[in-house]
């Protein structure tokens, strides 16, 4: 049932902030973080293996940021293809997480039975609670997302980043990275962002309008640094696979090592970047991009927007949030943007040619 809505798409964008708010209600008990047994003792885990495809994958990206800064636990992030043919060495310490939100993609199936026997503990962070990659793991966390129909991953990903970053959470505590009053501090802006993302869901009309302009488009670059730079390539993934636009993301930073010779006034550039404490390099990254006439449609807080004054081709604001929680925030103008384009070129939006929502052959 799409609920009123022209699209299931349309419907799993907007439902986030009450799938979210669910999904906090099933993990959190005042400040505890309910882990379903055996749990897991990040205390004893010295490095954490992720692996996924497509959208979950970037997820894992997100991730790896979380878990290396605030639980000083180091990362590896790996797309399921490539992992599971390579071979790779499994340390003793390790444990191997495996994002998925139907829980049967074949690839990231059989890079959880490559650990098997390797890895000190599997997780699984899944939608289907009864899936193959659940039932296989030592752990697996449901995301609680519900049902998603779309092909195009959406609640499921913030649904994503949100397990992992309890998970995150978790870990910094356990390893004496994050005290108490920090965690309280955290899990206080987690539970009030699905407030955040109503407020961004009412901005649906600038998101719809910069959309409708980068429709016009056949290319798009999206740009992102730090946390945002996961960001940008999933902004990009969903671009591509519903409104059938060329769209590439890179790190903000990557842009003067070749990108940039694509710059022109035909080429959007969309930079996701909060004003935290890299904006000022963003800022510059800007400037070079309209420096050479390209367009910039730049999404951030009032902040942002008023520090990049003037010379921005489109603006999108969204609410201030909390550094960390961006992610999660910033993943709705970057679905709506892409939901709104392919509306606007008039795709198929919930069945892509040529996708399907469970890939379960390689
Ligand atoms: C993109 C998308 C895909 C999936 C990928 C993994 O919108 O939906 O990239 O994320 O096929 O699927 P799961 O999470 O089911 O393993």
């Amino acid at each position: 049932d799409k609920g009123g809505y022209k699209h299931f798409m349309a419907k799993e964008i907007a439902d986030q902030p009450g799938v979210l708010a669910d999904a906090l209600a099933a993990y959190l008990d005042g400040d505890a973080i309910l882990l379903p047994d055996p749990g897991i003792d990040f205390s004893r885990i010295e490095r954490l293996t992720l692996v996924a495809c497509g959208t979950a994958f970037y997820a894992c990206l997100t991730a790896k940021y979380w878990f290396e800064k605030m639980a000083r636990l180091p990362v590896e992030v790996d797309v399921a293809s490539e992992f599971r043919y390579r071979e790779p060495p499994i340390l003793p310490g390790t444990a191997a997480v495996f994002v998925s939100q139907s829980g049967e993609t074949a690839d990231t199936l059989a890079a959880l039975r490559y650990c098997r026997d390797k890895a000190d503990t599997i997780l699984s962070v899944v939608n289907v609670e009864t899936s193959s990659i659940a039932r296989e793991s030592d752990l697996a966390l449901p995301i609680h997302a519900g049902i998603e129909v779309g092909v195009a991953s959406t609640k499921a990903f913030t649904c994503q980043l949100n397990v992992l970053l309890l998970l995150a959470i978790t870990a910094a505590c356990a390893r004496g990275h994050m005290s108490q009053a920090e965690k309280s501090q955290l899990l206080a802006e987690l539970r009030a962002l699905p407030g955040l993302f109503n407020a961004t869901l009412d901005r649906s009309a600038d998101i719809e309008a910069a959309a409708r302009k980068i429709a016009e488009a056949r290319d798009v670059l999206f740009l992102g640094r730090g946390l945002m730079y996961p960001l940008a390539l999933e902004g990009a993934l969903k671009l591509k696979e519903i409104s059938y636009i060329h769209a590439e993301a890179y790190a903000s930073g990557e842009l003067k090592h070749g990108p940039i010779a694509l710059i022109d006034k035909m080429v959007p550039v969309i930079v996701m970047a909060p004003r935290d404490a890299l904006f000022d390099k963003t800022v510059s990254n800007m400037q070079e991009v309209m420096a050479r006439g390209g367009k910039v449609c730049l999404i951030s807080d009032a902040a942002g927007l008023a520090q990049a004054g003037d010379g921005i081709w489109q603006g999108i604001t969204l609410p201030a949030v909390d550094d960390r929680l961006a992610p999660l925030l910033y993943a709705l103008p970057a679905q709506l943007l892409a939901y709104h384009a392919a509306v606007a070129k008039g795709t198929d939006v919930d069945q892509p040619r040529n996708l399907a929502k469970s890939v379960t052959v390689e």
